[in-house]
């Protein structure tokens, strides 16, 4: 493990693509993607939340960092940033990588009980990564609960998916959606969507 961190450290690029190979590998339903997300998808991702909100910004499925990266680039203070990865080793690398960031390793499905030490700072918006689609139908079920109590009406979710039909307001009764946008230059093409806490 920490010959693999060396790795990372000397060379993030290539090694990013090896960790999220390996972490696919052993666990591809959790995973969900068959790479990190290219800049274009993380610049959208990051583009679509507010500096101005009060509250936390909480991303979730942090994967190699891609998001995070760009979450920073756009200008979020990483004091304001909380990011949750279920996989023990890309917590390890993002805590490597972003030790200014709050990183979290536990499943989005217990969000409210992990977030538990910020309680009372509130949350402006959530930034997903996670494979809604492909996790167990119950997981995905615990997810989207934890979205609508975790954030007040207003709050923003902000989600990506790659099945391009949008279809993820299905899985997100409680939240109407404010914009979608194809990223057409990510590998694959992914849809960007931004869903409103009613
Ligand atoms: C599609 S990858 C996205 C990684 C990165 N954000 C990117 O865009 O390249 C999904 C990530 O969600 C994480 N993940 C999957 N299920 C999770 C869960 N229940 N709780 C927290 N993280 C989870 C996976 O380990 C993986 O890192």
């Amino acid at each position: 493990m920490k010959r693999l961190v060396k790795v990372l450290l000397q060379n993030p690029g290539a090694a990013s693509l090896a960790l999220f190979a390996r972490e696919l590998l052993a666990n591809p339903r959790a995973m969900g993607a068959a790479c990190p997300s290219m800049p274009a998808l993380a610049s959208c991702m990051a583009s679509r939340v507010p500096l101005n909100r009060e509250g936390l910004i909480v991303e979730l499925g942090g994967g190699t960092g891609a998001v995070t990266a760009a979450l920073l680039r756009h200008g979020v203070p990483p004091w304001k940033l909380v990011v949750v990865e279920r996989s023990p080793t890309l917590a390890c690398h993002l805590h490597q990588r972003f030790p200014h960031v709050r990183i979290v390793q536990g499943d989005a499905a217990h969000l409210a009980q992990l977030l538990d030490h910020d309680r009372g700072r509130g949350i402006g918006s959530i930034v997903s990564s996670l494979p809604l689609r492909s996790l167990q139908p119950a997981m995905t079920r615990a997810i989207s609960h934890q979205f609508e109590i975790l954030l007040e009406p207003g709050g923003l979710l902000v989600q990506f998916t790659y099945d391009l039909r949008g279809a993820r307001h299905r899985l997100l009764p409680r939240f109407r959606r404010l914009s979608s946008k194809i990223v057409w230059s990510n590998l694959p093409p992914a849809r960007v969507e931004v869903f409103e806490r009613e």
